[in-house]
């Protein structure tokens, strides 16, 4: 188990930590997990450190589950709206006296806290892909305590950890697990595509047997999926890309089908002809959903896996989400959601 070198690291992105380092993250948060269903408090870990959270975008279980998880580490989680202190920009995105350059934000943090959380994706960058992931850097480029990534538009390395400890728990390991992650269809095109690409680099990283599955036109960032080959080939497991929905929930152990936008959508402005196509490719599209039928077809002990909020009734049917009890498959949608906690204080426990 490797047990140095965390203190005062960023979590920007699932790559830049080794195997060994994921693993020993998911034995803290095991431990951490084991520590409340005992009762055991564990809030000396993080006695009066102070976590500072940037929300460019709405969350249900993120800012939850670090405000809770900084709570029971024995510190406090501060909720910062970028429209109610002086907006975060990028220098050269400035607007005078409602913006403060990232740089200048990043440093005054630094002297107050013991770490910066942040979300963006989306609108506040134009969708230009890549843009929040880059202010995430220039924040981490311009102070010593760690900055951590709640979802910016190319890694959401949180839910992928909660992810791949669901999926720890439910199999008991990661080797000959057929993970697949497909594309389903949503009425809103703007859906970041995070949460797909951190979950195949993790499903990979850890060896699993990873199908990646979407329509014609909603390929996913090309780095990332060379990035999953190679640790396919590291780990002993495998990295397929099909457009074949059904093929690919075949004997399927974790199904996890989420809709996400395609590569015109990051191209500015909205609405352009390119947008006007990805919204006709999702609408050629719509029989891309998780129905029983579907898991009728995976693994008979399959585990439906969604990061949440879902799209009821277009990316996964009622009688699927709710299934969690019971003979079969089941959804694991709700463990998956409370294992955002448990990876969180782990990190937090060991940068902070
Ligand atoms: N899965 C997830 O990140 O949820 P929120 O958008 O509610 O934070």
């Amino acid at each position: 188990m490797q047990t140095k070198s965390f203190k005062g690291r960023d979590f920007l992105a699932e790559t830049d930590f080794t195997r060994e380092e994921i693993d020993t993250i998911l034995s803290v948060a095991e431990d951490l997990k084991k520590d409340r269903a005992r009762g055991d408090y564990h809030d000396h870990l993080l006695r009066s450190k102070t976590l500072f959270m940037i929300f460019y975008n709405q969350s249900l279980r993120t800012r939850n589950s670090f405000e809770a998880g900084m709570t029971q580490l024995g510190g406090h989680a501060h909720y910062l709206d970028p429209s109610k202190i002086y907006t975060p920009a990028m220098e050269g995105r400035e607007v005078a006296y409602s913006t403060e350059r990232v740089s200048d934000v990043a440093r005054v943090l630094d002297r107050m806290g013991d770490a910066i959380a942040i979300r963006c994706y989306g609108d506040p960058v134009d969708w230009e892909y890549g843009g929040a992931h880059a202010m995430l850097e220039e924040f981490a480029r311009w102070c010593d305590i760690p900055v951590l990534n709640m979802e910016d538009d190319v890694y959401h390395p949180f839910q992928g950890l909660a992810d791949v400890l669901t999926v720890k728990e439910k199999f008991g390991g990661f080797k000959g697990v057929k993970f697949t992650m497909s594309w389903a269809y949503s009425p809103s095109v703007h859906k970041p595509r995070a949460v797909p690409q951190s979950a195949i680099l993790y499903a990979a990283m850890m060896g699993m047997e990873v199908t990646l599955a979407h329509p014609k036109g909603m390929e996913l960032d090309p780095k990332i999926l060379t990035q999953c080959k190679e640790y396919a080939d590291a780990q002993g497991g495998s990295f397929q890309v099909t457009d074949d929905f059904k093929g690919a929930m075949e004997g399927a152990h974790v199904v996890y089908p989420k809709a996400w936008c395609a590569t015109p959508i990051f191209q500015p402005p909205v609405g352009t002809s390119d947008a006007i196509e990805t919204q006709a490719i999702f609408d050629r599209h719509k029989d891309w959903i998780c129905n029983k039928e579907i898991m009728d077809i995976a693994d008979k002990n399959a585990i439906y896996m969604h990061c949440l909020p879902c799209d009821r009734g277009y990316e996964v049917t009622n009688d699927v989400i709710d299934k969690t009890k019971g003979k079969g498959w089941l959804s694991a949608a709700f463990d998956e959601a409370e294992n955002r906690l448990h990876v969180q204080k782990a990190v937090m426990s060991l940068v902070m």
